[in-house]
């Protein structure tokens, strides 16, 4: 069986579906491995690197894609003009990347017509079990630690306080809104680069978690809060009421940080605005705030796709694929999360890959097969069953303004619904 891994062509991509410690596991699998030339180029990872671990390397994306019965990209396959690469994959190959399956549906269409059988990353469910299959969840872990080393970069002050004979400084404050995978580990390496750090989240099963890692949680509405979160572990919708209070705690509290995080997302809706204009005004002049939610629209409405801006004496951070700003070690872990999920389908004897499509780690993620769409959140499935699930005749506070919530634990929604125009 032939797996490719062709060279990421969109835009802004810097990161590889690949990495030696795969391609020789893959390998030793008994898969012949087929990487493009240049692939790993802006990830660090030579060709040789690829070739030493057993690859071979093609020179070109219809060489790297020709037969081949599985790819392993990071972004969804590029559909129009000269570099189409679906139309380079042959009928029946097995595509796995992050395919935003539920806001590409007309793409999903295309799959099915070729003949692909595709797997949506980001649709992994949210189980123990699929953990080290989470390609969310490695990205977002990079994404929180990079967050704050550009917050730092950008902050004309250290972060920890410094006793020194010229005097004292004092150490940054830093808040960190929406405490998911990202938040903790923005938590944690500001915490050790020496900041004060709070953080604040609706779910309150985050705040032990800032805790143990030696932040302080800010409350909104505790009441409010017991209702916030699906099956799934995400994030519900919450109330207007719920934002009034919010904005009234954090208005308080932001005017004395430094550095502001936000990381808060709902799966399948923009992202909520957190810190609006207004409170930006407020801050200290020389803050920073990173928006690591700006590709689903922000939690800061003023700041910008893939740009740093000062606005009301504030730096605005709003990289774009912040992962691809550590690119090698985020390609070392989605690679890993690929391989660990093909891993318990391999069939040793045979050397090939045979889906057990009952397993919910196959049929959480698989969005085209057998030439139709077949993923409930694309088919509407989903929302019928979520429908037919309701127990509560009486809905909760969040509820009432969500009854078309989407998200049931298998299943999460798409997790970057509207970008903001690239500045
Ligand atoms: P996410 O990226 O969807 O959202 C980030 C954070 O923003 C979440 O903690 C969310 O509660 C918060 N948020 C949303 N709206 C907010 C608002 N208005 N104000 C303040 N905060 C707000 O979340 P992520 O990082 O994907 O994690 C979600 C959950 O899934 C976590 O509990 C995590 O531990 C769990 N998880 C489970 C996995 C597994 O079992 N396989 C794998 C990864 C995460």
């Amino acid at each position: 069986m032939k797996i490719a891994i062709p060279k990421e062509r969109r835009p802004g991509e810097t990161r590889v579906a690949a990495s030696a410690d795969v391609v020789k596991k893959l390998v030793s699998l008994g898969f012949d491995v087929v990487v493009e030339k240049d692939a790993g180029a802006q990830a660090s990872v030579p060709d040789s690197v690829f070739k030493d671990a057993g690859a071979t390397i093609a020179g070109t994306a219809a060489d790297t894609f020709k037969d081949a019965d599985v790819v392993f990209k990071i972004q969804r396959p590029i559909l129009e003009g000269d570099n189409n690469e679906l139309a380079l994959m042959k009928k029946g190959a097995i595509l796995i990347a992050q395919l935003g399956a539920a806001t590409n549906k007309a793409e999903m269409e295309a799959y099915a017509k070729a003949g692909v059988t595709s797997f949506a990353m980001e649709l992994m469910p949210r189980i123990s079990r699929a953990q080290s299959m989470d390609i969310l969840s490695s990205q977002a872990n990079l994404a929180g630690y990079k967050s704050v080393l550009d917050a730092a970069h950008e902050f004309g002050r250290a972060f920890p306080m410094m006793m020194t004979a010229a005097g004292t400084i004092a150490p940054a404050k830093v808040f960190i809104m929406g405490v998911g995978v990202a938040g903790l580990q923005a938590i944690a390496t500001a915490k050790r680069l020496g900041a004060v750090v709070t953080a604040t989240d609706v779910r309150p099963a985050t705040k032990e978690q800032v805790e143990s890692l030696g932040g302080k949680f800010l409350v909104v509405d505790p009441e409010m809060e017991k209702d916030a979160q699906t099956e799934g572990g995400y994030a519900k919708e919450m109330p207007p009421e719920y934002f009034e209070k919010q904005k009234r705690v954090v208005a308080e509290h932001i005017t004395k940080q430094d550095i502001v995080i936000t990381t808060a997302l709902i799966p399948g809706r923009p992202a909520p605005v957190l810190v609006p204009e207004e409170l930006v005004k407020t801050m200290k002049p020389g803050s920073v705030i990173v928006d690591l939610a700006v590709e689903a629209g922000g939690n800061c409405p003023i700041s910008e796709l893939g740009r740093v801006v000062e606005k009301h004496g504030v730096k605005i951070v709003g990289h774009e694929n912040v992962p691809g700003r550590l690119a090698e070690d985020a390609s070392a872990l989605f690679a890993k999360n690929l391989f660990n999920f093909i891993a318990p389908h391999v069939d040793k004897e045979a050397k090939t890959l045979k889906f057990d499509f009952e397993d919910e780690t196959v049929s959480g993620t698989c969005i085209t097969r057998d030439g139709k769409i077949v993923h409930p959140v694309l088919t509407g499935e989903a929302a019928k069953k979520k429908e037919e699930k309701k127990p509560d005749p009486e809905p909760s506070v969040a509820e009432k303004k969500d009854s078309d919530e989407k998200v049931t634990e298998t299943t999460p929604a798409p997790k970057t619904p509207s970008a903001k125009k690239k500045g």
